[in-house]
């Protein structure tokens, strides 16, 4: 079948319906020797943001549980967000209407060479490497100048509104947790939020068939995300995402409303280490599809990717910084590398500094 010439992969919606054995491409023997960990109650911590934001007696506290969170989880959910629930709702509806569009149509938002925006199956990053079985629709949804309406679906006829809506909410719930992160890590929030003002969010639709050898194959890889904070939905009740733990994977279980939050690889330099982006990874469901929304959260193009000032002190008197210092430019660059792929050659991982952590 002729997809079109920037198609490197085909389309998993499609190979899952029309095929019985697995393409070898996808297949991942390793898997069976992955640990999952069986208890179900081991579960990220849930930070109320109406208490964060309110200077209300409780506020110490719950500051204290969310820096707790960045620190030793990387991961955590937020629930009274201040995102109105028809925001989500209508959000979630319009991505799975784009979704049960014919192929056909959705090609029509394919992703052109040298840009990674449109829908596609998921990348070949490079020859030999496994595919996962997803497909996604990705879009820079901010800064509004920074936008290419051509990848925007015009069907369902909502869908762009919904986006924006759906965006520039997220861009406030963003601000609100960068402020408070920035207030438990000993910075002026005004200096962090100046480092995320006008930064790109890039939206991530991810759509994961059913798969009836689910256990042989992934969604996602396991991977950290290299931005500064993603704030990801889940759209339906099919569960997928699971985070490393004590060398342990960790099903996450998603509560109703709320947004799954993660430190990103900016945010962990940033901290100088104190908060951790953990590698996390996709699983799909024998029978159901599951569909995801992350929205990604960069710094502008201004902006140092390194510890923070203020966290360091005059000349390193705080803290010796524990990652270079490199520009926006630079890091993007990293970044697209396609040999970094995995946790073990993140952005990160590229720029830790030898420390002698026993001086
Ligand atoms: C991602 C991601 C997890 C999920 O898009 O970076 O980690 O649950 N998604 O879909
Ligand atoms: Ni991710």
């Amino acid at each position: 079948m002729e997809l079109g010439v920037s198609l490197a992969a085909p389309s998993v919606q499609e190979l899952a319906r029309s095929l019985k054995d697995i393409p070898t491409r996808y297949v991942r023997p390793e898997l069976e020797l992955d640990p999952v960990s069986k208890d179900e109650s081991v579960q990220v911590p849930v930070i109320d943001v109406s208490k964060l934001v309110g200077g209300r007696d409780d506020e110490e506290d719950e500051l204290a549980k969310l820096h707790a969170a960045c620190r030793d989880w990387g991961f955590f959910q937020v629930i009274n967000h201040g995102v109105a629930d028809e925001v989500i709702l209508k959000m979630k509806a319009d991505v799975q209407e784009f979704f049960s569009l014919p192929l056909q149509e959705k090609m029509e938002y394919a992703p052109l060479p040298d840009d990674i925006q449109g829908y596609a199956p998921s990348h070949v990053v490079s020859e030999g490497r496994k595919l996962d079985w997803s497909d996604f629709l990705y879009i820079v949804a901010q800064p509004r100048d920074g936008r290419n309406m051509r990848f925007w679906p015009r069907v369902p006829s909502s869908f762009r509104e919904t986006l924006n809506q759906y965006s520039t909410e997220l861009e406030k719930l963003k601000s609100a947790l960068l402020s408070s992160m920035a207030r438990n890590l000993g910075v002026e929030p005004e200096k962090l939020l100046t480092l995320f003002e006008g930064g790109r969010q890039g939206v991530r639709t991810n759509y994961y068939p059913p798969c009836k050898q689910a256990n042989k194959v992934l969604g996602s890889s396991p991977h950290s995300d290299a931005a500064g904070l993603t704030l990801l939905t889940q759209v339906n009740e099919v569960k997928g995402l699971q985070i490393k733990r004590n060398g342990k994977w960790i099903s996450i279980d998603p509560i109703q409303g709320a947004f799954i939050v993660n430190v990103g690889d900016i945010i962990e330099i940033m901290s100088n280490g104190e908060y951790k982006s953990i590698e996390h990874r996709a699983v799909v469901n024998p029978e159901k599809v599951r569909l995801s929304i992350a929205a990604f959260h960069n710094p502008n193009s201004n902006a140092m990717i390194g510890p923070l000032p203020d966290i360091l002190g005059k000349d390193g008197k705080k803290q010796a910084p524990k990652y270079k210092s490199i520009s926006y430019q630079e890091f993007m660059m990293l970044r697209e590398d396609p040999k970094a792929d995995g946790k073990e050659k993140s952005p990160a991982h590229q720029m830790k500094l030898q420390t002698n952590d026993a001086q």
